[in-house]
């Protein structure tokens, strides 16, 4: 054994907190206030743990040990049971199954999503926000964060099945949608599975819409299946794939529930992401003016293209820092299959592991001044040194979000696209505050005033 390995595997002890100290603020997240739980998380070590009745609940707090985490001792841990309730929904695809099933899933999938893929659906990226814009009126009062879902959800559906946005994407949005409240009151709601014993309104529609869903998604399906065309979407990808192993592609089912997994991981997600960076620029006059002055140099004008994307420099720092302080994944959990050790901590069989960029986002070792907007932060002379995993909105290692390219592209240009002509204006009414159950949704929408340049 080398040295380096022998020290990294020394013991050292894990302090606990007592739970009323760390799960106090955390109350306050309910009610869409994470500020009492970042000064809390701020004053605790780089690692303790919890006990919640038998549990151990593990919070990491240092870049270093999320490493371990998510990329050198991934093997140790499966997703935490909050995902119980989307394998629910979304079956064994990408986002719920585990080991060897998902490794054959994602090398299947992955090269659908790299980057030379993905420049490929920037001009329907563009498009969709443009058609989205030319239907705002000067002047006019919006959920913004609204617009966001719906412009989101039309790239995915034309991206991923081909499908124009029209009466069968709405059916089968609205039926996600359904069945996204479900999820959450699992994830919410340990007595969850009771629910579905009970012949109540929710349960009836949330079984509707899961059968729905079946029926579009299936149709779908078969429409590509017989017509044997590759339409470039996603999906005519997934269909031409084959195993490395054995050379089979996959089954009706498992479509179903990859296409399932990427049409509700690729949307919402993406949709927050731009909904904080409008709220941001609203707020930051004198940020918005830079990022205008470089559309401008820029685009001169014109349609943004995938080419565009490695130009708009500052663009993409406004992105990037508004991911930093409004990651839409908030925090993620794992869940220990076997002791291991993290570092030369001690984890046991069991134990809950959290994971969370908002908080990690937040930490002043890391990012000076952490609770201020400044995308130049993320000039390469100013975040060369920045551990790897004190920024990870897409989370790490072999779990790392499928889709990192495809809202990168869909967040710039469509960044690109709107500021080129018009600005945000925070209605004065507005109520900020999060919504956080599984994603970071602004609780009251993002009303704003859309002004044409
Ligand atoms: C700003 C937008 C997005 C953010 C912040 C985001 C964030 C994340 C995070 C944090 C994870 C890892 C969760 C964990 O380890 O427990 C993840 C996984 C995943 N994301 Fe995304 N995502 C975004 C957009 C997308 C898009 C556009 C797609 C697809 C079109 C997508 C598909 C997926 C899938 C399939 C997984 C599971 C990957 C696996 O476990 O192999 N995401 N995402």
């Amino acid at each position: 054994m080398t040295t380096a390995t022998a020290a990294a595997a020394a013991p050292k002890t894990m302090k606990r907190v007592a739970a009323a100290r760390f799960f106090a603020p955390l109350l306050k997240l309910r009610n869409g206030d994470f500020s009492a739980a970042v000064e809390r998380v701020r004053q605790l070590p780089e690692i303790f743990y919890c006990r919640l009745g038998p549990r151990r609940v593990v919070y990491i707090n240092d870049a270093a040990l999320m490493e371990a985490l998510l990329v050198k001792n991934h093997k140790h841990y499966h997703k935490d049971s909050g995902y119980d309730a989307l394998r629910r929904v979304l079956g064994n695809g990408l986002l719920t199954s585990e080991d060897a099933f998902h490794l054959r899933q994602r090398r299947m999938i992955q090269p659908a999503f790299h980057k030379k893929r993905v420049d490929n659906y920037a001009a329907c990226m563009v498009d969709y926000a443009e058609r989205m814009a030319r239907g705002w009126q000067d002047g006019s009062r919006l959920d913004i964060h609204h617009e966001m879902m719906n412009v989101t959800l039309s790239i995915i559906g034309k991206t991923m099945f081909n499908a124009e946005v029209g009466a069968e994407a709405a059916r089968v949005s609205e039926a996600l949608e359904t069945v996204l409240r479900y999820s959450e009151r699992y994830v919410i709601n340990a007595v969850g599975n009771f629910f579905d014993m009970l012949p109540i309104e929710s349960t009836r529609s949330v079984h509707h819409a899961l059968a729905t869903l079946d029926t579009e998604m299936y149709r779908i399906i078969d429409e590509h299946r017989a017509s044997g065309k590759d339409t470039g979407d996603l999906l005519s990808m997934l269909l031409q794939a084959q195993y490395e192993d054995d050379g089979t592609g996959m089954s009706n089912e498992q479509l179903r529930d990859e296409c399932i997994t990427l049409f509700l991981a690729g949307h919402e997600t993406t949709a927050i992401a731009l909904s904080w960076t409008w709220y941001l620029l609203s707020q930051h006059p004198e940020i918005e003016a830079r990022l205008h002055e470089e559309l401008d140099a820029v685009l001169q004008g014109r349609s943004a293209t995938a080419e565009d994307v490695e130009r708009l420099a500052f663009t993409r720092r406004v992105f990037t820092e508004s991911m930093r302080l409004y990651p839409p994944a908030f925090g993620f959990g794992r869940q220990a299959i076997r002791d291991n050790s993290l570092e030369g901590y001690a984890i046991r069989k069991g134990d809950n592991m959290v994971a969370s960029p908002y908080m990690m986002q937040r930490l002043p070792q890391y990012f000076e001044q952490p609770d201020t907007f400044d995308p130049d932060r993320w000039l390469p002379e100013r975040s060369a040194q920045l551990p790897k995993f004190a920024y990870f909105p897409f989370g790490g290692g072999v779990r790392k979000c499928v889709g990192e390219a495809f809202a990168w592209m869909e967040g710039i240009l469509l960044v690109a696209t709107v500021a080129q002509h018009w600005k945000m204006r925070l209605a004065p009414d507005a109520r900020i505050a999060f919504d956080p159950k599984v994603t970071l949704r602004p609780r009251y929408g993002m009303p704003m005033f859309v002004e044409k340049r």
